[in-house]
């Protein structure tokens, strides 16, 4: 049930911190070590390379993965688009490994990749919402997100917990492989600030509705920027904001758009900026300039220790690894609210299914 809520978007939006909570009771004992199934854990071990496949917000949740993967457990790793791979067909290391991201589990696109692992003795691993789903059934192994059901059309919670999922398999890959990054990763921690700093963003969810309605509303189009980790963010921002809303919206790597894009910045163009890198936070900064001196109106989503008095969203500290379950948060209400105050039927964009079952 909705239990009160108008749409389930937002009830979902709301129950985050408690998967956070729920995965790290799940996945992580009193210590904070991982307790993947060891089947798992060892055969992902003897990957070369790992091949994340996916499809929409998966993808993007995959991208994260990457950072995850190469940073804790030290394994070179490639996020594709499931419906590209199925037929053209990446070239494989020695000793791949595939990982299926896929909150429902139904996924055409992924089904045809999955097919193509099975066909060339791949081993593979399906990280999935939906216990018993087609993808869970035909891949060696299956890590369950533990979400709850996910309702609404746009996906939120689930790509918290596929973010959170991933960080509990790269720990404890990274510790089997003596990775000291992994070894020294506080994840039970982390996973605990990432609940608490969520449920403290949610509780401000009227600030979200005000910039929404301020700048994004009234607006046609709308972009996203970031670098790093916050560049996967700022795709999975767009994507979220412009399904719901209707407002075109694209993510960017941050410095990319001086290269072209920047010709679209007109007076009020919404920018959001996402900065939760210290190494490139500066140059972020400079990228701001250079769209606000060209009109935009810049609306920044900043970590607490990078942020200055003018930001406008400031997320608690976070590992930066970890930074996407904060950051994603406010984009998700952003999207939320511009949808909710266009009068629109948030659960149920127009031309969207829930799971996509056709290639
Ligand atoms: C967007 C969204 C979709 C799905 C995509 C893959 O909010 O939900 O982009 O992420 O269709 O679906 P799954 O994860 O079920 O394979």
């Amino acid at each position: 049930s909705k239990g009160g809520y108008e749409f389930y978007m937002l009830k979902e939006i709301d129950e985050q911190p408690a998967v956070m909570r729920r995965l790290s009771q799940d996945y992580l004992d009193e210590d904070g070590e991982p307790t993947v199934d060891p089947k798992i854990v060892n055969a992902i071990s003897k990957a070369d390379h790992l091949y994340i496949f996916a499809a929409g917000t998966s993808y993007h949740a995959g991208l994260v993965g990457k950072a995850l993967f190469e940073n804790f457990a030290n394994i070179p790793t490639e996020v594709g688009y499931a419906s590209e791979a199925g037929y053209h067909f990446p070239m494989m290391s020695k000793h791949p490994f595939f990982i299926f991201l896929t909150q429902s589990g139904e996924t055409a696109d992924s089904r045809v990749v999955l097919q193509q692992a099975i066909k060339r003795h791949i081993p593979s691993l399906t990280m999935t919402n939906v216990e018993g789903s087609t993808l869970s059934r035909e891949a060696d192994y299956t890590m369950l997100l533990n979400a709850g059901p996910e309702i609404a059309v746009a996906s939120t919670k689930a790509y918290t917990a596929q973010i959170a999922l991933q960080a509990i398999l790269a720990k404890a890959l990274g510790e089997k492989l003596n990775v000291k990054a992994a070894k020294d990763f506080q994840l039970k921690h982390e996973l605990a600030i990432a609940a608490e700093g969520m449920q403290q963003i949610v509780d401000g969810k009227e600030k979200m509705e005000k910039i929404s309605k301020k700048y994004l509303v009234p607006s046609r189009n709308a972009f996203y920027i970031g670098r790093g980790i916050d560049h996967a963010v700022a795709l999975e921002g767009a994507l979220k904001l412009k399904e719901v809303s209707y407002i075109q919206t694209e993510g960017f790597a941050a410095a990319e758009l001086k290269h072209g894009t920047i010709s679209l910045i007109e007076k009020g163009t919404p920018v959001i900026a996402l900065i939760n890198d210290p190494v490139t936070a500066d140059l972020t900064r400079g990228n701001i300039e250079e769209v606000a001196s060209r009109g935009a109106s810049v609306i920044t989503i900043v970590s607490k220790k990078l942020a200055n008095k003018n930001d406008d969203i400031v997320l608690p500290n976070i590992d930066y690894y970890l930074s996407p379950l904060l950051t994603v948060v406010p984009a998700q209400l952003l999207a939320y609210y511009a949808s909710k105050d266009k009068g629109l039927d948030v659960d149920k964009p127009r031309n969207l299914a829930k799971s996509v079952t056709v290639e």
